[in-house]
C-alpha cells in the first residue's frame, strides 16, 4: 500500500506529500517507482513467467521521461513507441533498440530512417501504404526489418469513445477487407526487406471487460488462419495492444491483469494446436497499467467560491495544463487535503483549475476536508496521460515530477522556468 497516513498527513511510498510540496513547489507529480515495480511484477507473474515466448511493451505515449525509459529497461520491459521523440528519449535513456517497437498510424519517412538507422526491434505497420517506405530505407541502408500489420477488428469497447481505437471507423489499422489485407500480407511475405512476423491490435483504453480482446482476438485468429490456408505461412507474433483499465475511484476496482491475459494466451495456445502451428509470440502494450495508479498530482489550494445553493469552487494552481483528461474524456478521480488526513471529508466542493477555461475543472463535486486557502490538495491514479499530455495553455509552465520510494525522493523533470518558456520563440526582423 503506497498510501499512508500519519497524525493529518498523507504519505505516499514513504514521503509526507507535505513536505514535498514544500520542497518541490506545486503543481508538483509525484510517482511511486514501488507501485511500478508492482505492476510490473504483476505483469510477471500473470503473463511474462507464466507463458514463455511472451513480451511486455511499455506504451510510452502514457508517461515516458527518461528516468521511465531507464526504470523500464532495467525491468526488462520492452517498449512502444510512436513517434521520433519517443525513440529518442529511449536512446538517450540507453534503452535497447531491439526491444522496441515503432507503432503509429501516420509515421514519417524521416521517423521510419531513424527507426530503422537505430536498429528498433519491430516497425508495426499502420497502413498498406507504409511498407514500400520502409522497404525503400531498408534498401538503402542494407537492412532487413521485422514489421506486424496492425488491424482493426472491428469491435468497439465500453470506454469513453474518444478512446476506442479497435473499431471499423477507425483511423488507426489496416482494414481486414479481403482486397485491403490480402495484397498487403502477400506484399509483406514477398518482400526481401521485411521480415512479416504477424498481426496487431488494440482495442482501447481503460478497458475493464475481457470480451472486447476476446472478440477482436478471434477475428485476428480467422485471419492467421487465412494466411496459413492461402500462402502456407505460420504467423509468428500477435501483438494484442494495451488498455487494460486501472482504478481511478474506491468503488470501481480494476480487474486483476490475469482476468485479460490467462483466456487470451489459453484461446491463442488451443487455436494454435488445432491448426498445427507453433504458438505464436505474444505481446501486450500496457501504458496505465503500468505506471497510472503509481502517480499522484499535489497542488496548493488557493481562491475559495461558494455560491450559495449552486456550488463551492476550490481553485488549485494548476488543472487542465496537467491533467486534461477530465474536461477531454470525463474522467473521474478521487482526491484529498494532504495535510487534513485526520478531518472528516464532508464538505461538498469542485476542484477547479486556474485556466480562463470554464470546463477546467479537475474533480466535480468531491466531499473533502474543509478547504483553507494553503491546503494541500492531492489527486490519485494521475500516473498516464496527464504528464504527457500536459500543456504550456495560457503560458503556464509544466509541472516536474518527482519518483519517489520509501521515503526518498528524487526530482525526474525540473519545473519549467518561463525563459525555457519562451525559448523557441523569435521575434522577427520586421517587428523589431
Ligand atoms: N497500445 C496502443 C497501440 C495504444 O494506442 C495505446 C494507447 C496503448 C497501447 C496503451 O493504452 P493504455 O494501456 O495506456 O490504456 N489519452 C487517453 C488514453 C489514450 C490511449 C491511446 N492509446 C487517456 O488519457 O486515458
Amino acid at each position: 500500500m503506497i498510501k499512508k497516513v500519519c497524525g493529518n498527513t498523507l504519505y505516499f511510498d514513504g514521503c509526507n506529500t507535505v513536505e514535498l510540496a514544500k520542497k518541490y513547489g506545486t503543481p508538483l507529480y509525484v510517482v511511486s517507482e514501488t507501485d511500478i515495480l508492482e505492476k510490473c511484477q504483476e505483469f510477471r507473474d500473470c503473463f511474462l513467467n507464466k507463458y514463455p515466448n511472451t513480451r511486455v511493451a511499455y506504451a510510452s505515449k502514457a508517461f515516458l521521461p527518461l528516468a521511465m525509459a531507464r526504470l523500464m529497461d532495467r525491468e526488462g520491459m520492452c517498449l512502444d513507441c510512436v513517434s521520433g521523440g519517443e525513440i529518442y528519449t529511449a536512446k538517450m535513456a540507453g534503452f535497447p533498440a531491439e526491444r522496441i517497437e515503432f507503432n503509429g498510424n501516420n509515421k514519417s519517412p524521416k521517423e521510419i530512417e531513424e527507426a530503422v538507422a537505430f536498429g528498433v526491434g519491430r516497425i508495426i505497420i499502420d497502413s498498406e501504404t507504409e511498407l514500400p517506405i520502409i522497404e525503400e530505407i531498408c534498401k538503402e541502408k542494407g537492412k532487413i526489418m521485422n514489421v506486424l500489420y496492425r488491424v482493426t477488428p472491428g469491435i468497439a469497447a465500453d470506454t469513453h469513445d474518444h478512446m476506442v481505437t479497435g473499431k471499423k471507423d477507425s483511423k488507426f489499422g489496416i482494414d481486414l477487407e479481403p482486397e485491403t489485407i490480402f495484397p498487403a500480407i502477400e506484399a509483406a511475405i514477398n518482400s526481401q526487406y521485411v521480415n512479416f512476423l504477424g498481426f496487431h491490435f488494440h482495442v482501447g483504453s481503460g478497458i475493464y471487460q475481457n470480451e472486447p480482446y476476446l472478440d477482436s482476438l478471434e477475428i485476428v485468429l480467422d485471419l492467421v488462419k487465412a494466411v496459413k490456408e492461402k500462402y502456407n505461412y505460420d504467423i509468428k507474433e500477435l501483438n494484442v495492444g494495451g488498455g487494460f483499465a486501472i482504478t481511478f475511484v474506491k468503488n470501481e476496482q480494476r480487474p486483476p491483469y490475469k482476468y485479460f491475459l490467462d483466456p487470451i494466451m489459453e484461446r491463442i495456445e488451443k487455436f494454435s494446436a488445432d491448426l498445427g502451428i507453433e504458438r505464436p509470440s505474444v505481446v501486450i502494450e500496457p501504458g496505465k497499467g503500468i505506471v497510472g495508479e503509481a502517480g499522484i498530482t499535489l497542488y496548493t489550494i488557493g481562491s475559495i467560491k461558494e455560491i450559495k445553493n449552486v456550488r463551492k469552487y476550490v481553485a488549485v494552481d494548476g488543472g487542465m495544463t496537467d491533467n486534461i483528461r477530465t474536461e477531454l474524456y470525463g474522467a473521474v478521480y478521487e482526491g484529498v487535503v494532504a495535510n487534513k488526513m485526520d478531518q472528516p471529508a464532508d464538505d461538498l466542493v469542485t476542484i477547479c483549475g486556474r485556466c480562463c477555461e470554464s470546463g477546467d475543472i479537475v474533480i466535480y463535486d468531491i466531499p473533502i476536508a474543509t478547504p483553507e486557502r494553503g491546503d494541500i490538495f492531492c489527486v490519485y491514479s494521475t500516473g498516464g496521460y496527464n504528464y504527457s499530455m500536459s500543456s504550456n495553455y495560457n503560458k503556464v509552465v509544466d509541472a516536474p515530477v518527482v519518483l519517489v520510494k520509501e521515503g526518498r525522493d528524487e526530482l525526474i523533470v525540473k519545473r519549467q522556468t518561463y525563459d525555457e518558456l519562451i525559448q523557441g520563440e523569435i521575434i522577427p526582423d520586421s517587428l523589431k
